[in-house]
């Protein structure tokens, strides 16, 4: 049987591009006592796959040159020689950017069980992106009803579900997000209560208007230039959740930019850092709550569904470029 991969060919400076890809053709090993072999269906695009491809201030092992792109997917098992799993259970895991995967169960991250809802969702608003948002925004950003939550990157796929989830919890959402049709997405579908294009003249003033008691909340996915608008803005005691640096384009050299101490210190405001990997644990808590909010309506997606392998090399560019409208998969 054969396997086409992605394999990483070269380190990028900044965001990888499809010249730092190549498609292979390998054959499907054959099964080591312990492993499942998965065949694919849906391959997930992650903008943090930047971070996971530089060899600086990641949190997690680079991707080696001659690898296959790491990746999370989602597909059925096929083939066994594992007590726990058989061929016809589909899981979701780290089974990387190929078609077919042979792996051992801690490659693992959950049996899909939601047979009801679309397969892909399980790598997008019932996977990584949803859980992130549920967890980053209650556990760090201890949302109160009556709260302003702003959150940049809104109609993204973490974006539009921290945006909802707050909506749920009684909050007043302010989203932020690129060009004129995502901020009606953030309005019409996610239902932002304001909702500001931040490459259009005046967005941050438009940011202050829609924050007239400050902002308590600040889901932050992007750093750089819309961070440096939304701090002064804090509420006394807010909550800073940095989820993603998608605005800086790299880390070699160490940018530098406002300094946010004074802020934090005259709003004693807090600023913490979350990585999901940190809290894979509460995916069994997480990702039944999370289906039960899409069912009812009050969680509404996106996706933007890419075919075949070959879409995977340019894939992240695109994510960088602002391409994607909702959360990005390639279906094999
Ligand atoms: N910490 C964690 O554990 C964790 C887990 C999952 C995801 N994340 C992070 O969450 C963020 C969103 O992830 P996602 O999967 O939902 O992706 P996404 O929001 O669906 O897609 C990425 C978006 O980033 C925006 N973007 C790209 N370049 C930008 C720039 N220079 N300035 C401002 N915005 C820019 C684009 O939206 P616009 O067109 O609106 O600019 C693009 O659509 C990412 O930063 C990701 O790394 C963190």
């Amino acid at each position: 049987m054969t396997n086409r991969q992605v394999v990483l060919t070269s380190r990028p400076q900044g965001v990888a591009q499809a010249e730092n890809f190549a498609i292979v053709e390998r054959s499907v090993p054959r099964l080591k006592v312990g492993q499942i072999l998965v065949s694919n269906r849906f391959l997930s695009v992650e903008p943090a796959m930047r971070g996971w491809i530089a060899d600086t201030a990641g949190y997690a092992r680079p991707v080696e040159i001659g690898s296959v792109m790491r990746a999370l997917a989602v597909g059925e098992i096929i083939d066994s020689r594992h007590p726990e799993y058989h061929a016809g259970d589909i899981v979701t895991g780290w089974f990387g950017w190929q078609t077919h995967a042979a792996v051992g169960a801690d490659a693992i991250v959950r049996r899909v069980t939601e047979t009801d809802l679309p397969l892909s969702l399980a790598l997008g608003v019932l996977g990584i992106n949803g859980v992130t948002a549920h967890l980053a925004l209650t556990l760090i950003g201890e949302p109160v009803a009556g709260d302003t939550v702003v959150v940049s990157t809104a109609a993204g796929s973490v974006g539009s579900a921290v945006g909802q989830i707050a909506r749920i919890l009684g909050c007043r959402t302010v989203g932020i997000a690129g060009g004129p049709a995502k901020v009606a997405q953030c309005r019409s579908i996610f239902g932002y209560d304001a909702a500001i294009d931040y490459k259009a003249a005046g967005w941050e003033a438009a940011i202050s208007d829609a924050c007239p008691d400050g902002a308590n909340v600040y889901f932050d996915n992007t750093a750089g230039p819309i961070s440096d608008a939304v701090h002064p803005l804090l509420a006394i005691g807010a909550r800073i959740v940095v989820c993603g640096t998608a605005a800086i384009p790299a880390w070699t050299p160490w940018p530098s930019g406002p300094r946010v101490e004074r802020h934090l210190l005259v709003k004693r405001a807090r600023m913490q850092g979350f990585v999901i990997f940190d809290h894979m644990d509460r995916y069994a808590d997480s990702v039944p709550q999370l289906a039960t909010w899409v069912r009812s309506g009050q969680l509404r997606y996106q996706e933007e569904i890419l075919e075949g392998i070959e879409a995977c090399p340019d894939a992240l560019a695109g994510l960088y470029r602002g391409e994607n409208t909702g959360k990005r998969v390639v279906r094999l």
